[in-house]
């Protein structure tokens, strides 16, 4: 396998419609278990550019595990014990900003959390120290910036900045519900951002999300006689397709660095 003993020097968890990485050169599957439990799936380690990642589809590779199912402490605490220490996390979400059309990529920098029922800490066991980590910049800046660098070398048109409301879904969200979430400040909306970003700061992992727009949320956009067209699953999967076809140019430019 690719240098067993090189360190991985980034983690990918893909989300709906990115379940492989398919540039990756002499990918082994490295199946484990974690005191958290079981992963989503393998972690694929292999090489891109002669650069050691891994790549963990965050519902399984078949798209078994619904949002609210996802073992998130688990897949993080896999990619830890793996040695990884950066982790971009690719997310499908509805746009709601008017800047958050379907296909745009955007690189959020602040996030609400509206999920409730999820394990969203590694402070539930008994014994375990209580953490209270600084969370006021969700995602980790330095990673941020270097994606956006990244994409710019490759060319790759990204959206700095703009706040993740995560729901719980896995239904979509009512009109009603996307209002007030742009009442709230959200720009877009996705069922997976949270807990996953508080447990990578809680692990000490960097940590910066990629948000593929795949549709606009409901009600969305705004104005005046807009209709609300149905949300389908085609289209959310047609635009996942277009929004990550920069990804493997955009992690090059990412890693050459
Ligand atoms: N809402 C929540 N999650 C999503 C959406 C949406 O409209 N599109 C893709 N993931």
């Amino acid at each position: 396998m690719p240098g067993t003993s090189d360190a991985i020097e980034l983690a990918v968890i893909g989300g709906t419609g990115l379940y492989r990485l398919a540039e990756l050169d002499q990918a082994q599957a490295l199946d484990g278990d974690t005191l958290y439990g079981a992963p989503s799936g393998p972690v694929r380690v292999g090489l891109l550019d002669g650069h050691r990642i891994a790549f963990l589809a965050r519902h399984g590779e078949a798209h078994s595990l619904p949002p609210h199912k996802v073992n998130y402490r688990a897949n993080l605490r896999r990619l830890l014990d793996l040695g990884v220490r950066r982790v971009l996390a690719v997310n499908a979400v509805g746009g709601i900003g008017a800047d958050f059309g379907p296909r745009v990529v955007a690189v959020p920098d602040q996030l609400i959390d509206y999920t409730w029922g999820r394990v969203s800490s590694i402070c539930e066991d008994p014994g375990t120290e209580v953490l209270h980590v600084d969370f006021g910049e969700p995602y980790t800046a330095s990673l941020r910036a270097a994606v956006l660098a990244a994409g710019a070398r490759a060319g790759v048109t990204l959206v700095d900045g703009g706040c993740y409301g995560a729901t719980q879904g896995p239904r979509l969200e009512t009109r009603a519900e996307i209002a007030r979430m742009r009442r709230d400040g959200c720009d877009l909306v996705g069922m997976t951002g949270m807990p996953e970003a508080a447990l990578a700061r809680e692990m000490g992992l960097d940590y910066a999300c990629l948000a593929l727009v795949a549709n606009w949320a409901a009600g969305c956009p705004e104005g005046p006689g807009q209709a609300a067209p149905e949300i389908t699953l085609q289209e959310v999967l047609d635009n996942v397709e277009v929004a990550s076809a920069g990804l493997p140019g955009l992690l090059r430019a990412l890693l050459s660095r």
